[in-house]
């Protein structure tokens, strides 16, 4: 059970109105009470935050905006003490343009082993005018920048998946794998747990770099082709066989959570083998839409997956780049785009949202296996939706030609109180403006009401922790119950059975115990179970 720190939007602790490591130490205490077992803190090293901080300038220290070493230290040896571990996460794709490597690979020219770090390749046409292939960069616009050459001539040009301020590293370079080893021992020795790996799919290119056509490039879809030349080739898993050495050499073991959007299961399953990563985000179960027949089946086939290596599945319904949850399942879902994590499929109806949010906690929580939870989903955020144009900062809304507004809706700081300059998020205006209407859904206002988020959060993983039949298994341990089409339900050994009705009409509840469900239920007028609820029973 993981929860998972957007740290510029966490808590600030130094009042400049962006979170820090200051923040989250002085809300420790709150995430021990929540129940979690682990944090995941997205990346808090020096970075020009051209892309919230996945544009590492420095991976061995923390950006000053954040905090220092010593706080970061701190931070880490609190959270253990108070028996968290502490995740990382480490961006191995591509680092800042203002990173150290590539300031040397621009000053030495081409064909220097500063350069041959990174993807710089001569661009096409008779004065190299050309980017040398069409691939496309997740952010929009072409994947390919060209660069001045130290004389002021035209250059080379150099890859970037991303945005051109984050070039990639060419992973065939031995010099490139060592450096990463070296970071990821840098910090493990200062006790980091385990690391969530970013693009994790993406680190090898294939040499020939083909053109693509008319592939659109989705860094949270599926690639749309087995035989992909940047996504998820069979060259990343010796990556992560070396690394997995590394993490096993540390008493205990280290961690590794990857971030790999595949095209199947299956795919997914081959980075967890058993001499490789230990867990993945399952990305299928996030883009399900609140059916029945969908979450029984996208929950079957990753449990499948999943359990032919031996490895558990990572729920997970929300994350620093995708709609929150209330707002995708508080839509229409009938008529989900072709981007179900971004796409604006009708009004958005929050109170609706919220509900299926609570029924889809306990579901995720009943499933065997992890959960990652993202911060601000125990106090039922929705997405900001109407963030100003000119507020917003995702380099998507500048690189799609103001088109995709991008990922600052789910990014909106949190508030802590119903008050105050920034709702309890720190003592000036935050980076990004929150809803008045959040005032109501703080952490204080929800303190003590038992029929809030919150409460219902911290009794669901108390149970979960507590109650032998949920947490950690495999598929095997799950049978399946048939209560009609529209209910997801299945038992677990000893004796808990999770049922969530995603259909407009109640449903008869089976014989059993009520230990928990997602709104209050009236079993004295009738055993049912209401439209978009979920319960808990012993049975
Ligand atoms: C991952 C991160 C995302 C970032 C991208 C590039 O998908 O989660 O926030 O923009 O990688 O590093």
């Amino acid at each position: 059970m993981t929860y998972q720190l957007y740290i510029r939007s966490f808590a600030d602790g130094n009042g400049d109105g962006l979170g820090d490591v200051a923040g989250i130490r002085q809300r420790l205490p709150y995430l021990a009470a929540l129940g979690v077992d682990a944090i995941w803190v997205n990346p808090w090293y020096p970075s020009p935050q051209a892309d919230g901080g996945y544009d590492v300038s420095d991976y061995r220290d923390i950006e000053p905006a954040f905090g220092t070493l010593d706080e970061a230290q701190a931070m880490i040896d609190e959270a253990h003490a108070l028996g968290l571990k502490v995740i990382l996460d480490i961006v191995p794709n591509h680092t800042s343009d203002e990173h150290a490597w590539f300031v040397a690979a621009l000053a030495a020219g081409p064909g220097s082993p500063e350069r041959a770090r990174y993807l710089f390749r001569p661009g096409k046409g008779p004065d190299g005018a050309l980017p040398p292939n069409d691939w496309k960069a997740v952010f929009g616009g072409p994947a390919w920048e060209r660069v001045t050459e130290p004389d002021g001539t035209p250059g080379e040009w150099y890859l970037h998946l991303f945005d051109p301020k984050q070039p990639d590293l060419d992973w065939e370079n031995p010099e490139v794998r060592g450096e990463f080893l070296d970071i990821l021992r840098f910090w493990f020795d200062r006790g980091a747990d385990g690391f969530r790996i970013d693009v994790a799919h993406g680190l090898v290119k294939d040499p020939a770099m083909p053109d693509l056509g008319d592939d659109e490039e989705h860094l949270l879809g599926t690639p749309d082709r087995a035989d992909h030349p940047h996504w998820d080739l069979p060259g990343v898993h010796d990556i992560y066989r070396e690394w997995r050495v590394l993490a096993d050499s540390y008493d205990p073991p280290k961690l590794f959570v990857a971030e790999a959007w595949v095209s199947s299961p299956e795919r997914l399953a081959a980075y967890l083998r058993p001499d490789e990563l230990h867990t993945a985000f399952d990305f299928d179960f996030v883009r399900a839409a609140w059916d029945a027949a969908e979450l029984r089946a996208t929950a079957t086939s990753s449990l499948a997956a999943h359990d032919r290596v031996g490895a558990p599945v990572m729920w997970t319904l929300s994350n620093h780049d995708i709609t929150r949850h209330v707002s995708r399942l508080g839509r229409p879902q009938s008529q989900r785009s072709a981007d179900p994590l971004h796409g604006d499929n009708g009004e958005t109806d929050v109170e609706l949202g919220r509900r299926r949010a609570r029924a889809a906690l306990l579901l995720e929580l009943a499933l065997p296996g992890g959960v990652y939870l993202y911060q601000g989903e125990e106090l039922g955020l929705e997405e900001v939706e109407d963030l100003p144009e000119e507020l917003l900062q995702d380099p998507t809304w500048e690189r799609s030609g103001h088109v995709e507004r991008g990922r600052d809706g789910c990014r909106v700081p949190l508030p802590w109180a119903p008050d105050g300059p920034s709702l309890g998020f720190g003592d000036a205006a935050p980076w990004l403006p929150q809803p008045a209407s959040w005032a109501a859904v703080s952490a204080a206002s929800q303190e003590g009401d038992p029929t809030s988020m919150l409460a219902l959060y911290r009794e669901a993983l108390r149970l979960r922790r507590d109650l032998p039949g949920l947490g950690a298994g495999t598929g095997a341990d799950v049978t399946w119950l048939d209560l009609g089409d529209d209910v997801v339900a299945f038992r677990r050994e000893p004796g808990v059975a999770c049922l969530v009705n995603c259909g407009s009409t109640p449903v008869p509840l089976p014989a059993g115990t009520v230990l928990l469900s997602s709104v209050p239920l009236d079993l004295s007028a009738s055993a049912e179970l209401p439209a978009d609820t979920a319960v808990w029973l012993a049975v």
